[in-house]
C-alpha cells in the first residue's frame, strides 16, 4: 500500500522554477493549493500580473490530500447556521457553495478541461451502527429547512447501498483535483505572470510592499495569503494571533481502493456520526475506484495514529468486503467557532481565506473570486458574511472556549510530562520520539540510515511541545496544530520557522 494520497499518483505535475531574481507583479498569490492556482487564473484574466510561490509544488498539499467532494452541504449543518446566522445568510453560505461548483464547472468547460467532473447526487446518511429516532428527526428536519431556503432536499426511509434513512441532495459534484489543477496552473505563466515553487515566502516589507523568498525579492502592490493558515504578512502579530485562536486544525484520514465495477452508486456519500466516515466512487474501466475518509481528530492530540487507519479500514471492509485498499494520507482540515470561513481583508493590502473546514474546495473557489473582487474593487455578495471580523453570533461563543482550552491545558501538560524514553538508544530507523527527561526534552528522529536529528520539541508558534506522529511520520503540535517534517522544518502553520535544532 502506497502511502501517498491517489491524486498525487495518478496526475503527476511538472515542476515549476524556483524564484531567483528579483520581480515586480501586481499581485503576489502565497499558496499554490485550489485557493492560490484559481485566484492567480482569475486575477491573470482581469490582465493583471500575478506571483504565485508555493513552499514545495503545487497542489501538493491540503488539496493534494482531498477527497474532493464538490457539494454545498457544510459541515454545520443548515438548521443550525439557520439558527445563528438567520435563513437569508444561511442561504447566502450554501449559495456560495452552488455557485462554487457552478465557476468550477465553468472554468472546466471554457478551458476543455478533462479532470472527470461529474454532477453526481449527493446522501447524507444516519449512522448504521446505532440508528437513533433524534437522528431521523434532525435528518428529517434538515431536508425541510433545506427545502425552504429553495435547496433541492429530499428526505429518503433508505438511500441507495447503504439502506439507511438519509437525505438526498442532487446535482452535487466530483473532479479529480490535480487534472483540474494541472491545467489551470499551466495557464499562469506568461505576459508578466510566474509561478515559482520551492520559494517559500519567509520575510514581509510592509513599507515596500514585497516579500521575500529564496534571498530575491518580489514587489507587488497588493497580496493575497491562500496558505490555508495564513502567515502573519503585513497584518498586526496582535490581529494574527487571535485569529489563529479561532482556528482549529483537524487531520482527516482517507484510504483509496478497488471495488469491483457498479458495486456502488456514483455518488457522494457521508453519515451522521461525529467525526463522520466520508465516500465517494469513480468509474473506472473494469474497475471503481472508491475513496473513504474519515477518523478526524485534532492534530497533535492522538498519539496511535496508526490507529486512526486500523479503524476506518475496519469500517470501509465492513461496508464493502471486496474492497482492495492501496493508497492512504491523511491531511488537515481548517475549522471555526461557527462553521464559515474566514474570507476577506485583514490588513491594508492584504486578503487571507481559511477555516473552510471539510468544504475546501468549494469554499476555496468561493475565496479565489472574492480575492479577485477585492482586488479590482468589485462588489461581491458574501463579504460581509464571511468577514475576518465578523461579530461573535449567538452560538459560537461555548465553542470557541471550548477549541481554546487545549492550548494553555497542553502548554502545561506536555511540560511536565515524562519523555517517552531516555535513551535514543530505544529509537528504531525511521521513527521519531521525545527523548530526555522531565526537565530537558528533545524532539529526536533517527533516519533509514541510522542518522539522528535532534531539535527542541519546542513548537515555534507559540511554545507548546511537539509530538511525533507515526501515521505521517511528522511532529505535529497539539494547541494550534503546526507540522513539522521529520527533519523539522515546517509542513503547515501557524507556524513559520523551522524545529531548532540541538
Ligand atoms: C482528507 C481530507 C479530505 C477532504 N475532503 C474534502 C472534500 O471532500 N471536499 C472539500 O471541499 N474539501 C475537502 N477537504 C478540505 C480541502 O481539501 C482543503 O480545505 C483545501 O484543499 C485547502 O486548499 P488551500 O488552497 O486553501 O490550501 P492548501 O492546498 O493547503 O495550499 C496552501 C499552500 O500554501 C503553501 N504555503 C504555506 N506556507 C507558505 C509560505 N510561507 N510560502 C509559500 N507557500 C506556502 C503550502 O505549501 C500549500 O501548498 C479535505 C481535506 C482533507 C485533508
Ligand atoms: S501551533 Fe501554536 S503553539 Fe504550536
Amino acid at each position: 500500500m502506497r502511502n501517498v494520497p491517489f491524486w498525487i499518483d495518478s496526475a503527476p505535475i511538472k515542476r515549476f522554477p524556483r524564484l531567483e531574481r528579483n520581480v515586480n507583479v501586481d499581485i503576489v498569490v502565497v499558496g499554490a493549493g485550489i485557493t492560490g492556482i484559481t485566484a492567480a487564473h482569475l486575477l491573470k484574466e482581469t490582465g493583471l500580473t500575478v506571483a504565485l510561490i508555493e513552499r514545495e509544488h503545487v497542489a501538493s498539499m491540503d488539496t493534494g490530500h482531498t477527497t474532493a467532494h464538490l457539494t454545498c452541504i457544510t459541515d454545520v449543518e443548515l438548521q443550525e447556521l439557520a439558527r445563528n446566522f438567520g435563513d437569508d445568510h444561511a442561504q447566502a453560505a450554501w449559495d456560495a457553495g452552488a455557485a462554487a461548483i457552478d465557476g468550477i464547472q465553468k472554468i472546466v468547460q471554457n478551458e476543455q478541461i478533462e479532470c472527470e467532473f461529474t454532477r453526481v447526487p449527493a446522501y447524507v446518511h444516519v449512522c448504521g451502527d446505532s440508528v437513533s429516532q433524534k437522528e431521523i428527526s434532525r435528518l428529517k428536519k434538515e431536508a425541510s429547512v433545506g427545502a425552504k431556503l429553495g435547496f433541492d432536499a429530499t428526505y429518503l426511509e433508505s438511500v441507495p447501498y447503504f439502506n439507511l434513512p438519509g437525505v438526498r441532495y442532487p446535482n452535487q459534484a466530483k473532479f479529480h483535483p490535480r487534472k483540474y489543477l494541472r491545467a489551470l496552473a499551466g495557464k499562469i505563466p506568461g505576459n508578466g505572470s510566474h509561478i515559482f515553487e520551492k520559494s517559500a515566502a519567509s520575510k514581509f516589507d510592509a513599507k515596500k510592499r514585497r516579500v521575500k523568498a529564496n534571498r530575491n525579492w518580489i514587489n507587488f502592490d497588493r497580496v493575497i495569503m491562500a496558505t490555508n493558515n495564513p502567515l502573519i504578512g503585513l497584518a498586526h502579530i496582535s490581529a494574527a494571533t487571535l485569529l489563529q485562536t479561532k482556528l482549529s486544525l483537524y487531520t482527516s484520514y482517507a484510504f483509496g481502493a478497488h471495488v469491483p465495477s457498479g458495486t456502488v452508486p456514483e455518488a457522494l456519500f457521508w453519515d451522521t456520526r461525529d467525526p463522520y466516515d466520508y465516500l465517494r466512487l469513480d468509474r473506472c474501466c473494469g474497475f471503481d475506484y472508491l475513496i473513504y475518509g474519515g477518523e478526524d481528530h485534532k492534530t497533535g492530540q492522538k498519539n496511535q495514529t496508526e490507529k486512526a487507519y486500523a479503524r476506518l479500514r475496519a469500517r470501509l471492509k465492513k461496508i464493502i468486503l471486496k474492497a482492495r485498499v492501496d493508497h492512504c494520507w491523511s491531511g488537515q482540515v481548517i475549522c471555526t467557532p461557527d462553521g464559515l470561513p474566514y474570507i476577506g481583508e485583514n490588513a491594508e493590502r492584504q486578503f487571507i481565506a481559511t477555516g473552510y473546514c471539510g468544504n475546501g474546495i468549494t469554499f476555496g473557489m468561493v475565496a479565489a473570486i472574492m480575492a479577485r473582487d477585492w482586488a479590482t474593487k468589485r462588489k461581491n455578495p458574501w463579504s460581509d458574511l464571511f468577514a475576518v471580523d465578523r461579530k461573535k453570533i449567538k452560538g459560537a461563543t461555548w465553542n470557541y472556549l471550548r477549541e481554546n482550552k487545549d492550548y494553555p491545558y497542553y502548554m502545561i501538560k506536555d511540560r511536565i510530562a515524562r519523555p517517552e524514553a531516555q535513551s535514543v538508544r530505544q529509537l528504531k530507523r525511521d521513527d521519531g520520539m521525545i527523548i530526555g527527561s522531565r526537565r530537558k526534552k528533545f524532539a529526536v528522529f533517527r533516519d533509514q540510515n541510522g542518522k539522528l536529528c535532534k531539535f527542541s520539541p519546542v513548537c515555534t508558534h507559540l511554545g507548546c511541545l511537539v509530538r511525533w506522529n507515526p501515521a505521517e511520520s511528522t511532529w505535529d503540535c497539539p494547541c494550534h496544530g503546526s507540522r513539522f517534517k521529520p527533519t523539522g522544518e515546517v509542513i503547515a502553520g501557524p507556524a513559520e520557522e523551522a524545529l531548532r535544532p540541538i
